[in-house]
């Protein structure tokens, strides 16, 4: 199937440095598709060139199976930048009809009387932007990239500057949209725990290059070192302790205060431990199976970088 967004080997120079350096990933129909990296990594030049706003340097870059030139995609695609956009001497609703003007939109009122309930700005509508706070002009901003009903929304860092209620207000229109609108989503993020919340699939970027791409669980699954936690009564004594770790299937790391962790070879079940450690009297009060996090990818793969 078509990917809705396709980059192949672009590179981008700027001031006489490589900023991209021969990226490449495609996102699927229906992908919320989260672009991870730090400060200065390479996604708002990447989504710049994705909107055409920045020709690439070499690569093919391809949205929803066309040139990002012709008008007729750019007709297909909805945007946030870093800067709002946003007219501070408008209301919400001015706002909405010049942008809809620029993308002769039909049918106007109905449509902005529905994206400012899609995103709780009804009450708002008539109020200057210029009063607005940060979590209500981007969701205003969210509003505007959505007026013309595009397929394909690319946002670079949506909650950026926004608290963290408003943060989860976001995410949730964001989810809400994609699904009730049925939209192929591309966000820029720093923040680890949004992708996780909401991206199905991810790429990391790191100085102009893509470290790691795919499924986010998949990724997860790589990573996931298979750790056991077990949380017991009270702690088990020294000796039982140097008993527990020569036995090297088991994988003992440490004992922290009442929690024993194991990294167990892969024929070792969980119930195999939990076995051997009740023979020895101990009293296990909880066992869990530690889950990699994006933050240990992320931080793996910047700890790699370093090396
Ligand atoms: N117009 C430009 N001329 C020269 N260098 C630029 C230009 N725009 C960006 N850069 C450089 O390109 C690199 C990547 O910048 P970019 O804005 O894409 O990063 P980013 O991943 O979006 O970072 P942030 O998380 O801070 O937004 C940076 O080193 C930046 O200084
Ligand atoms: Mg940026």
């Amino acid at each position: 199937m078509q990917p809705e967004i396709g980059i192949e080997n672009v590179k981008k120079i700027l001031g006489g440095r490589e900023i991209l350096k021969g990226i490449s990933f495609t996102v699927g129909k229906g992908d919320i598709f989260g672009y991870l990296g730090p400060n200065g990594a390479g996604k708002t030049t990447t989504i710049r060139i994705l909107l055409g706003l920045f020709q690439a340097s070499a690569g093919r870059v391809q949205v929803l199976g066309q040139d990002i030139n012709s008008s007729e995609t750019r007709q297909k695609i909805g945007f946030i930048l870093d800067a709002d956009g946003l007219y501070n001497n408008m209301t919400a609703v001015e706002n909405l009809e010049y942008y809809a003007c620029i993308y002769k939109v039909s049918n106007i009122q109905k449509r902005i009387d529905y994206v400012l309930a899609a995103v709780g700005l009804k009450e708002r509508a008539r109020d200057r932007v210029g009063t607005f706070s940060k979590g209500m002009r981007q969701r205003l901003a969210l509003a505007r990239s959505i007026m013309h009903d595009p397929d394909v929304l690319i946002l670079d860092e949506p909650t950026s500057g926004v608290d963290p209620s408003g943060q989860i207000e976001l995410r949730k229109i964001l989810l809400d949209v994609a699904h009730t609108e049925k939209k192929t989503i591309f966000l820029s993020s720093h923040n680890l725990d949004e992708v996780q919340r909401i991206c199905n699939r991810i790429a990391l970027i790191d100085r102009g290059e893509i470290k790691r791409y795919g499924e986010l669980e998949k990724l997860k699954k790589e990573m996931d070192r298979g750790e056991v936690v077990i949380k017991m009564a009270a702690p088990i004594s020294e000796s039982l302790l140097t008993e527990l770790k020569g036995l090297t299937h088991l994988g003992l790391q440490d004992q922290k205060g009442t929690v024993l962790i194991f990294s167990p070879s892969k024929d070792t079940a969980i119930s195999d431990i939990v076995s051997l450690l009740t023979e020895k009297g101990v009293k296990i009060e909880e066992v869990t199976k530690k889950e990699a996090s994006l933050e240990e990818l992320y931080s793996a793969i910047v700890r790699e970088v370093e090396q």
